[in-house]
């Protein structure tokens, strides 16, 4: 017997018909125009080819980093910058608890191998959210700018990606470079601040 199910896809295609079977059915003149405008869904929700791309891990992820929100410590190289945003499903659901751990190198490019220096997990609050305090990482030979980071909803698989920043001009030469994983960045008083939208495949 042939298993029925659908694709996200499939699925999506399918809500929309039936939400336009209803609306055409229950609703009519002016009123029906107010309803529309009213429903409409968030772009970004409804664009299901929103997953965040998985990335290599590269040669320096450690485990065990420390659970912080903030990987300033005095002595640190770089620039400061606050990264922050939501972890949320493809159904616009946020990801309460789910793991975000990054690594990075520090505004000279270096990694701390031996210890835990800008090594930090977290997990995102009830909407959501993660916030992290942190320095802009510098650029090393053979790579763009970027932050490394490991995500994972509870109960649920790894996904390991890196993040980078825009108008960078390695971004054009490093291989790897992904513009869906370009953080909004934004220049204000004392410290930078970016934005990503981490969007998990949670069936
Ligand atoms: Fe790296």
């Amino acid at each position: 017997m042939k298993n029925f199910s659908l694709t996200r896809r499939e699925f999506l295609a399918a809500s929309l018909i039936v939400s336009d079977v209803l609306f055409y059915r229950t609703a009519g003149g002016l009123d029906a125009v107010a309803a529309t405008v009213e429903l409409d869904p968030t772009p970004a929700c409804a664009d299901i080819d929103d997953i965040t791309p998985p990335q290599t891990a590269g040669p320096f992820y450690k485990p065990r980093s420390p659970e912080r929100k903030s990987l300033l410590e005095p002595g640190i190289q770089g620039s400061r910058i606050v990264l922050e945003g939501n972890v949320r499903s493809t159904k616009c659901k946020p990801v309460q608890g789910a793991l975000v751990d990054f690594w990075q190198a520090d505004g000279n490019g270096a990694y701390d191998n031996a210890g835990y220096r800008l090594r930090g997990h977290q997990f995102s609050d009830g909407a959501g959210r993660y916030r992290l305090d942190t320095v802009v990482p510098g650029v090393y030979p053979g790579r763009t700018r970027h932050f490394h980071v490991r995500v994972q909803a509870p109960n649920r698989p790894i996904v390991t990606t890196q993040l980078y920043f825009p108008g960078e001009p390695e971004n054009k030469r490093d291989v790897i470079f992904n513009p869906k994983l370009v953080i909004a960045l934004r220049n204000s008083a004392g410290a930078k601040t970016a934005s990503f939208d981490f969007v998990l495949d949670l069936g």
